[in-house]
């Protein structure tokens, strides 16, 4: 029979699973749990964790997410500068930089090369050493101490608790596998940090749900993450780590570039696949082109190949420039561009109304794909660039995003009969005068019941995510609307056919509700079985609930969390509406009390409900059955009115998470003990604080007692 194990070796053994599974999941890509599964062990061991508080470690998987950096970011020094690179953007320059390689070392010296992607995020710098003071140091494991961000090259930002949300970023590494890898227990980790297309594409549609401007491509998505004081928001992002560097002591660690990427594998970093070690000039030629066909099938962006003399002992030699080192060089890849004509613009009016010119191209085929439409984001954008009706322009395409137009090509033999673009005074659909907040660059149609915003708000009102309504995609609303497909565009289906434009079914998202049968079978291609299931689709969204419906009105800035804690908030639509409809004051004051709403997002809401078309939607939803309740979750604010001040250094807390725990039970934490300061906190090492506290009657606590307290 096997021996019951204890709390402490059940914990040890279910962290191993977990950072077993962690690693197959996240780094080999070859999961052997189902999620369900997963959650089942990681949920054992929060449960177990929260039964033996003294031994949660701040390595267990469970502690990925913590607590909020609390003033920013610090700055810190890097080990040893962050250095870019030379680029080379053709052959020729790549054989010369492999020319003046071998010329600056001895000829009889053979020179092996490594090459590796060049992945378009920015870089990292992750240092590991014993026991950060939070852990128990088990035997000689390396633990993630800290996470730096490039910086200036020389000075970077401290993003830790960002990188702890890196599922590819073992926080520590046990020192069997240090052994196994040959490395110490202190040591250096530099890579680069990505946003997967999956993961950029889905924090896209998330901000644009939320009203806001969607990231231009992965790598700023990339790098605005990582910089987010938001741990919690890090980590639902996806980012990931590829480990290219392994340093001590700020110099490299491996006599060979290629064993370093061997040993940061072993030890569980995630380092790219397509990484090889070559013996000549020519075989790395042919790796880069190998490489390039690639990029649109990787999951992730690469802008180029990086090549690095494999030998410590010769990149030495080599040296540096003045900012780069004369033993690598990035071998850039040409942007995914071409060149087009620009045939003509639509402007586009989006669901808040604002007005996007696209460009209407003659097709071109860029990477792969063939590109008609590309983006000229708003007026200055087109004055920036002066471009013209018939002028030949360099389109780029980047990360699955729309393509851009980046210049006018200047073409002498074409003949410049171009015309200038003239941004419409009226919006192009209902022809309302357009609008430009001051200080604002887009243009606004400012008429709510304008057809294009009305069809944008029916899309997203049908949304997945939001009320998730198959079968009520673009061609759909656009029939219920009596529109084409394509407002502005011509009127073609997809087989080509044109669509016979009828009258609108539909002219709000209640008339939705209200559509019958006999509506839907007038419509072309549509049987009886697609209306059934279309209306069946319809009926069942009525159950989707206040989140959804809050989400689906589409109030500016309210995207799926906000939406949800809103709905847990109120518990209804009336008592939202209640709230936001007091006067300014008094609406802010009721909706800044939910978790997350600042005076930005409380602003917005308020002026929702102060216009008189969308009370009037919300009450005909209501009217036609639309469930429009939530379980009202009561925050727990048992420190309500409370005052802590935290001294010394507490056994498993960190200061910053035994704040945040105080602040999001209705406590405060102040810095200096008074009459009213309610509880000092205290840990290990506490000084003049605790003994202020003790001179003044105030009740001290140590942390089993401010645990026991927030229940
Ligand atoms: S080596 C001194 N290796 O490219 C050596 N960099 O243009 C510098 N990058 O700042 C870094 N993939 O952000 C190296 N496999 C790779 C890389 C890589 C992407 C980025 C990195 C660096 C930039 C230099």
């Amino acid at each position: 029979m096997a021996t019951a194990l204890t709390p402490d070796q059940e914990i040890e053994e279910l962290r191993d699973q977990l950072r077993h599974h962690e690693h197959l999941y996240y780094v080999e890509d070859a999961p052997e749990l189902t999620d369900a599964q997963y959650d089942a062990l990681m949920n054992r061991l929060k449960r177990l964790e929260e039964k033996h508080p003294e031994l949660v470690t701040a390595d267990s998987p469970s502690q990925r997410v913590g607590g909020k950096p609390k003033e920013g970011f610090v700055k810190m020094p890097h080990s040893r500068p962050m250095l870019s690179l030379d680029n080379a953007y053709n052959e020729e320059e790549l054989r010369a930089w492999d020319q003046r390689v071998r010329d600056a070392l001895p000829s009889t010296e053979a020179v092996r090369y490594v090459c590796e992607l060049k992945l378009d995020g920015l870089s990292l710098a992750l240092q590991y050493g014993p026991g950060s003071g939070l852990g128990s140091d088990k035997g000689g494991a390396a633990h993630l101490g800290r996470g730096l961000t490039r910086g200036d090259g020389s000075i970077g930002e401290d993003v830790t608790s960002n990188v702890r949300t890196i599922r590819s970023v073992p926080l520590s590494i046990p020192a069997a596998k240090l052994k196994a890898a040959g490395l110490p227990q202190s040591f250096e980790v530099r890579g680069e940090v990505v946003l997967p297309h999956a993961a950029f594409v889905k924090m896209n549609e998330e901000r644009e749900a939320a009203g806001q401007a969607p990231a231009a491509n992965p790598r700023n998505a990339a790098a605005g993450t990582i910089r987010t004081l938001e741990p919690n928001i890090v980590a639902q992002r996806r980012l990931d780590f590829y480990a290219y560097f392994l340093l001590k002591d700020g110099e490299f660690l491996l006599p060979q570039q290629s064993t370093a990427l061997e040993a940061l594998k072993t030890s569980g970093f995630r380092v790219n696949n397509y990484a090889k070690a070559l013996k000549s000039i020519d075989d790395v030629v042919k790796f880069i082109a190998d490489a390039e066909p690639l990029r649109d099938s990787l999951g992730y962006e690469i802008d180029g190949v990086v090549i690095k003399v494999d030998a410590t002992a010769q990149q030495r030699r080599l040296g540096f420039t003045g900012k780069a080192p004369r033993w690598a060089i990035a071998y850039k890849f040409a942007a995914r561009a071409g060149i087009t004509k620009l045939e003509g613009v639509l402007f586009q009016v989006g669901r808040t109304g604002k007005v996007t010119p696209v460009a209407a191209l003659t097709p071109v085929l860029i990477g792969g794909t063939t590109v008609s439409r590309a983006t000229l984001h708003n007026a200055d954008e087109i004055a920036r660039l002066g471009v013209r009706i018939g002028d030949f322009v360099q389109v780029e395409r980047g990360g699955d995003v729309i393509p851009k137009i980046v210049e006018v090509v200047e073409d002498k033999t074409h003949p410049r009969g171009t015309k200038e673009i003239v941004f419409p005074k009226n919006c192009p659909v209902c022809a309302s005068e357009l609008q430009r907040i001051e200080g604002e660059v887009d243009w606004r149609c400012v008429n709510n019941s304008c057809p294009a915003r009305v069809r944008e708000e029916l899309l997203h009102w049908s949304a997945r995510g939001v009320m998730n309504i198959e079968g009520l995609g673009d061609a759909m609303v656009a029939q219920l609307l009596g529109q084409s497909a394509e407002l502005g565009g011509d009127v073609v289906t997809e087989e080509g056919a044109p669509v016979v434009v009828r009258g609108p079914l539909i002219h709000t998202i209640g008339d939705l509700y209200r559509l019958k049968r006999e509506d839907l079978l007038g419509l072309e291609r549509v049987g009886e079985k697609t209306a059934d299931a279309l209306l069946e689709e319809i009926k069942r969204s009525k159950k989707a609930g206040l989140a959804r419906v809050l989400l689906g009105l589409g109030i500016r800035f309210v995207g799926e969390r906000t939406a949800q804690l809103l709905a847990e908030h109120f518990g209804s639509m009336d008592e939202l509406m209640t709230a936001a409809s007091q006067d300014a004051g008094k609406a802010g004051e009721a909706l800044e009390a939910v978790n997350e709403v600042g005076p930005k997002v409380a602003q917005a809401i308020a002026e929702f409900f102060a216009v008189e078309k969308n009370k009037d939607l919300v009450k005909d939803l209501a009217g036609l059955g639309l469930e429009m309740t939530a379980e009202k979750r009561v925050t727990t604010s048992t420190l309500e009115g409370l005052t802590f001040v935290l001294t010394g250094t507490l056994p498993n807390l960190t200061r910053e998470s035994a704040k945040e725990k105080i602040e999001s039970a209705g406590g405060r934490v102040s810095g200096s003990v008074s009459k009213k300061t309610s509880y000092v906190v205290a840990g290990e090492e506490a000084g003049s604080k605790l003994d202020k506290a003790n001179s003044l009657g105030v009740k001290v606590l140590d942390e089993a007692g401010l645990l026991e307290l927030l229940g």
